[in-house]
């Protein structure tokens, strides 16, 4: 019983198990900073794990700091996840970090920025170089090819930097108009942006400036804002990169001509998951995927902003829709459980209801055996007292017209002589008696029927029967059975006859049988009683 609950109790844990939130796959996401940029990832990231089941996402964020992403990385991979996504905050300085993820067997998406290594599983960024680039172009068409511009790059070790500048010197150095009058390192952040810009402001007052291109939108901000202290009546103009939407977004910027241009750089990171989920399942996957963009100037501004804004809107919606999906599938789950357990109940309770049942039914027959031979042996004074008990017991549980019904029929049929104030235990134990005589005297006759037993017994079969079993407890058949194994015992115990000859004496009309059924009723075969 105990082992039954035991199985239930399984059975239900894996249900519980297999319900809706059972992860397939961690995947750790570091990202090198935390900005509007970064946080706009993330929510695509989440979003595109939506659409996988049992993705997991573990976020970390270094904040601009290598020695922060490199003790980030180690964790997460210490920590058992099956993919690391990075943004790797400098070329050279995270590459140990992710290098000993990729050796520990651990898949690897470099996303956006690069690393020194080649130990990557895939690489997922838009062209920074052709991004630089086309800004160098455009500024240079914006300035009518003749002006002097100012540059702010990004983290000087973070590949964007190095390729959005040289992409940006590419474009200029063709135009022969165009001056740059500084190239100040920045590190993405609008205030390193801003000190910087203020600093050579005060060394280079005399200095025109027509444009200044900073390497993202902060940092071009950053040094707007630093250029409006010194004279905010005249301003250059100011280009950017990143051209996120949303409030303070560089497309938003770009509307408000708070920003001259900016450049989308795409963050997809519901396609990153996408690219995540295709390694891990196993399926084919693009080793380099470039991500296409576009320039952002206040003639498309408007319109992007209300085709993200609408995307933005139908997100919302997307997350709410999954957020409600996900709590119905958890009802559902707890509901499945519920029924199982229930379900599993009431299969014990049958199972248990059907063994007690076979229980009861065995020990009745064996108590019927019992007593029928009990009965069958006796001598005839034992025979009567028993029979008294019998009966007493019998009338307890029949129905009053039933048994007065038995012992008329009996009274009526069998013993004329004896009167109906004759004593119930008299009649009963004669009856037995009489039933005894009659089969010892045909106990060799192997055609012997029940019809002719009832026949010797003035009854019908059916009064047979009934009698014979409310007086007995077994039917005429059994006892029969009994009497000839006994008269078989007998013989062999006191003649020299084989146990063929025994078998044929006693009415069985095949030794094999005999064989059989003396087995089951003495526990040995016919030989053995003569070894004894
Ligand atoms: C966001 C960001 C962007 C920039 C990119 C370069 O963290 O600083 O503004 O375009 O990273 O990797």
């Amino acid at each position: 019983m105990r082992q039954r609950f035991f199985y239930l109790f399984l059975l239900a844990t894996v249900l519980v198990s297999c319900s809706g939130d059972k992860v397939k796959y961690r995947i750790g996401v570091s990202q090198c900073s935390d900005d509007i940029w970064r946080d706009k990832q993330n929510a695509e990231l989440k979003m595109g794990a939506y659409f996988h089941d049992g993705v997991e996402l573990k976020f970390a964020a270094a904040y601009d700091s290598d020695e922060r992403q490199v003790q980030q990385i180690d964790s997460l991979v210490n920590n058992g996840i099956d993919l690391l996504i990075v943004a790797p905050n400098q070329v050279q300085t995270i590459s140990p970090a992710i290098d000993r993820a990729y050796d520990k067997g651990i898949p690897v998406i470099v996303f956006e920025r690069k690393t020194s290594s080649r130990k990557y599983t895939a690489f997922i960024s838009a062209d920074n170089y052709e991004m630089g680039r086309v800004m160098g172009e455009y500024i240079v068409s914006r300035l009518q090819g003749q002006g002097q511009v100012l540059e702010i790059k990004g983290l000087e070790g973070s590949s964007p930097s190095i390729e959005r500048h040289k992409g940006f010197m590419d474009a200029i150095k063709d135009a022969p108009g165009m001056i740059v009058v500084g190239s100040l390192q920045g590190d993405w952040t609008e205030p390193t942006a801003y000190e910087r810009t203020k600093q050579w402001l005060s060394y280079n007052k005399d200095v025109r400036v027509d444009l200044v291109f900073g390497a993202n939108d902060r940092t071009a901000m950053g040094a707007r804002k630093a250029f409006s202290h010194q004279d905010a009546l005249h301003l250059p103009l100011f280009c950017g990169i990143d051209g996120l939407p949303g409030e303070n977004g560089g497309i938003q910027l770009v509307r408000d001509s708070l920003l001259d241009a900016s450049y989308i750089y795409p963050t997809h990171g519901d396609q990153i998951i996408d690219l995540a989920v295709n390694i891990l399942d196993g399926k084919p996957y693009n080793k380099e995927t470039l991500l296409m963009s576009a320039l952002v100037t206040r003639d498309n501004a408007k319109v992007l902003l209300m085709e993200n804004e609408e995307i933005m809107r139908q997100s919302a919606r997307l997350d709410l829709l999954h957020r409600k999906a996900n709590t119905y599938l958890r009802e559902l789950d707890t509901q499945r459980v519920v029924n199982w357990l229930a379900f599993g109940f009431i299969v014990l309770l049958i199972v248990v209801f059907v063994l007690f049942y076979l229980y009861h039914l065995r020990k009745v027959s064996m108590q019927r055996e019992r007593v029928a031979t009990a009965l069958w042996n006796m001598g005839d004074t034992e025979l009567a007292e028993k029979s008294a008990d019998m009966e007493k017991q019998a009338s307890c549980n029949r129905p009053q017209e039933e048994a007065q019904q038995a012992e008329k029929t009996v009274s009526d049929s069998q013993q004329p002589s004896v009167g109906k104030e004759q004593p119930v235990v008299s009649v009963s134990s004669a009856f037995v008696a009489r039933f005894r005589e009659v089969v010892e005297a045909r106990l060799s006759d192997s055609n012997l029927s029940i019809d002719d037993l009832a026949a010797d017994m003035a009854l019908s079969r059916v009064q047979l029967y009934r009698k014979v079993k409310s007086v007995t407890g077994s039917s005429p058949i059994e006892l029969l059975r009994i009497a000839r194994l006994k008269r078989a015992y007998q013989l062999l115990l006191t003649t020299d006859k084989s146990v063929s000859e025994v078998a044929y004496a006693v009415g069985f009309t095949a030794p094999s049988y005999f064989t059989k059924c003396f087995k089951e009723e003495y526990g040995m075969v016919p030989g053995d009683v003569r070894k004894g």
